[in-house]
């Protein structure tokens, strides 16, 4: 009798143990959390990877648990992630742990803690979703009201995280249009951090919606721990660091609840988009190559297919689109060895030609006048020369001056009583994408494109305004307008994918402003910037690099003195720069030498060796542009450390300058490789052309990298270099 209440005792203990705290890992990650029934749900610890022995003793060493999704109402000053107003006036929430759920999927687990509130029918779930291979765990929610009333949220945050107080810097991405991906890079200090954005329709160009954590001081490329953050999420957001009076700051992330009060009917459910993190002991590279993999495998549209070389026409031609003019640029990228030939804007509208920004959105018919015999002809024309056809459009906008505003101005984003607000061009409106017969227009121009030119492979998806105007002409409540205009957008894409599935299609937004978790899910890549100038590219492309992989980043060589910069670089340092990513050019052909064209063409060869290791290889950045050294440098290693790309560029240039060597990076140390220079315009060969070295001296001791080039004419101050290595 004796032995049986004892091992009830026991199992009940360890029940109480089991169930009370929860430990989720990846390959080396790990969370802990704690959901004891009937009490607030905890966490405490995210970071290295802990046994079930070392989780069980975190409160031994001392450790303090923090509240997993703290509701306001009850909780003091204790930054809220979730925030209503109950039917009967009441703001405060209650949330206990009703159970836990656990279930594997394919590439890790989910955990869900189930909460209730203590007095009303409204629960919680809060989710966690492991992805083992990457070591990334994502967190969101599923906001039920069981109410017999709406509730309304007014704040709806994804997730927390507590983060210990030592010497925490966060390094996060800002900008501008011509200037995005920026680097900042400050040491938290006491007092709130706020990022966010409220452009409504895209949301990188002013500041992005992930972020780094470095918890071991001032961030470093390859050492200390780092907790990488990002929110899926293509709308408005706000990532916010709070740190008053206690052990940690307090970070909290999700769509920006400003003007956004969401107001949930009865046995409606609200899911907020997943917030992702990922955790590093490698660095800021090791979350960034991290966030690489993940994203190639789950989290962009066909990351595991191969990028082709393109021409786009806009920085050659802007709107001047003829026939004759088309097919040009499409012989010139075939002769250089591209493989798809992207018209860009002008090429549609009827009543209203498209001859500058200022009409036609929203007419996608072919401009006869310029094309007489239509998109058809193109697609045929490039089939001829042995490439692929893409096309630019704009979908999710009108003009002013178009016949889509006259027939229907009820579609565009207009708020009651006030005057329509322009964007570019002054007469761009935003279509109000929360309507469904705006959601199924945007479709069927995609849709008919497709239907009558099934050979198009390659669409460039523009959106080239903020809502300037909140006001919805369809919506009830119009603080839904910034979801419900997300939603709709993901609703088409859905439909999109699901008809064309193998359709490449790219994020544009103005450059780069929809470079995001958010968007990439039915998207191949993005535009990083409209600026193309090769110097600033490199800035922008290094923190873009933070969270995205080489093969999102559609990076282009184009022409000199760049139209945005008026910069003259050398055609070498462009091509050099724009190697790094995803390769492509946008410049007129016809306006270059026959030598130039013939340095592309071996650029474009060339990259297509390399192409695999760019965009499906490991990236370490070596040198930081940011850093102020004159130069900057970067390598991918591919997944099998067999072969490897490594880029030198010089930032700045005066005479008897020094730079440092460069110690490379993510090679095996016992393998021997050998070093071969591509895109070589030096009159003689590197004195290390050829020679071979062990990977464990390239990454402590260095090549030395000669700073000048030195072609035969045609001297010039940008210099760049860089080298293929293959392993013996
Ligand atoms: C935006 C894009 C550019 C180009 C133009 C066309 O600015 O970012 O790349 O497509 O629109 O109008």
């Amino acid at each position: 009798m004796r032995k049986i209440l004892v091992s009830i005792a026991a199992l009940l203990l360890l029940g109480g143990a089991v169930s009370a705290q929860e430990l989720l890992t990846t390959g080396k990650t790990s969370l802990v959390l704690e959901a004891k029934k009937g009490k607030a749900p905890k966490i405490l610890h995210y970071g290295s990877l802990l046994t079930p022995d070392e989780a069980a003793s975190l409160k031994d060493a001392g450790w303090k648990s923090q509240n997993a999704y703290p509701a306001y109402g009850l909780a003091g000053t204790e930054e809220c992630a979730l925030a209503v107003t109950h039917a009967d006036g009441n703001m405060t929430l209650d949330l206990r742990v009703e159970g836990v759920e656990r279930k594997a999927w394919e590439g890790g687990e989910i955990l869900s803690i189930l909460t209730k509130d203590a007095h009303y029918p409204f629960t919680v779930k809060i989710n966690y979703k492991s992805y083992k291979d990457q070591d990334m765990i994502s967190t969101w929610t599923e906001i039920t009201n069981r109410e017999k009333k709406t509730v309304v949220l007014t704040k709806y945050l994804s997730g927390v995280l507590p983060v210990r107080v030592g010497d925490v810097w966060i390094s996060s991405l800002y900008g501008t249009w011509a200037n995005e991906g920026r680097v900042c890079t400050e040491k938290l200090t006491r007092g709130y951090k706020v990022i966010k954005n409220i452009d409504g329709a895209r949301n990188s160009h002013t500041s992005h919606s992930e972020v780094m954590i470095s918890l071991d001081g001032k961030p470093q490329e390859s050492q200390g721990r780092v907790i990488g953050a990002a929110l899926c999420w293509g709308g408005n957001y706000e990532l916010v660091f709070k740190t008053n009076d206690d052990d940690f700051h307090h970070f909290l992330a999700g769509i920006c609840p400003e003007n956004a009060q969401y107001y949930l009917e009865s046995k409606e459910t609200f899911t907020t988009p997943e917030l992702a993190f990922t955790y590093s002991e490698e660095g800021l590279g090791g979350a960034s190559r991290n966030f690489h993999r993940w994203g190639r495998k789950y989290k962009m549209m066909h990351g595991d297919r191969e990028r082709k070389v393109l021409l786009n026409s806009w920085e050659g031609v802007y709107f001047d689109i003829n026939e004759e003019g088309m097919a040009q640029m499409m012989d010139d990228i075939a002769s250089m060895g591209g493989e798809l030939f992207v018209m860009d804007d002008g090429w549609f509208g009827d009543k209203y030609p498209r001859t500058k920004d200022t009409s036609s959105l929203g007419d996608w018919v072919v401009d006869r006048k310029k094309l007489p015999n239509g998109i058809g002809w193109l697609v045929r024309t490039a089939a001829d020369k042995g490439i692929k056809f893409g096309i630019w459009i704009e979908p999710e906008y009108t003009n002013s001056v178009s016949e889509l505003y006259e027939k229907h101005p009820d579609w565009v984003l207009k708020a009651e009583n006030r005057d329509l607000v322009y964007g570019r061009g002054g007469t761009q409106l935003v279509l109000d994408m929360s309507n469904p017969e705006v959601q199924d227009f945007v479709f069927k121009v995609v849709d008919d494109l497709m239907t009558e030119n099934p050979d198009i492979d390659y669409i460039k998806w523009d959106a080239n305004m903020n809502i300037r105007a909140h006001g919805s002409q369809y919506l009830k409540r119009q603080s839904h307008l910034g979801v419900a205009y997300m939603r709709g957008l993901a609703a088409v894409c859905d439909r999109v994918r699901a008809k064309y599935p193998d359709l490449t299609i790219q994020a544009c937004a103005s450059g780069g402003g929809r470079a995001n978790w958010g968007i990439l899910p039915w998207f191949d890549e993005f535009w990083v910037s409209d600026n193309t100038d090769a110097l600033q590219r490199i800035y922008m492309q290094w923190g873009t690099s933070y969270f995205f992989p080489a093969i999102a980043m559609a990076s282009h060589i184009s022409a000199t003195p760049n139209h945005t910069v008026h910069r003259t670089t050398s055609l070498k340092y462009r091509i050099d720069v724009a190697m790094s990513g995803r390769l492509g050019m946008e410049i007129q052909p016809k306006n270059m030498t026959e030598e130039e064209k013939d340095l592309c063409r071996k650029a474009i060869a060339q990259y297509k060796q390399i192409r695999p290791i760019v965009q499906f290889g490991d990236q370490y950045r070596l040198i930081s542009p940011y850093d102020g050294l004159g130069m900057a440098s970067m390598m991918y290693v591919s997944p099998e450390k067999d072969k490897a790309v490594y880029y030198w560029w010089k930032i700045a240039n005066f005479y008897d300058e020094h730079f440092p060597r460069v110690r490379m990076n993510g090679l095996d140390p016992e393998a021997v490789y050998t070093i071969k220079e591509l895109n070589c315009i030096d009159v003689k060969p590197l004195a290390i052309e050829g020679k071979s070295f062990t990977g464990r001296f390239l990454m402590e001791e260095g090549l030395e990298i000669p700073y000048v080039n030195k072609p035969a004419a045609g001297r010039s101050d940008w210099s760049s270099r860089v080298l293929y290595l293959e392993k013996k």
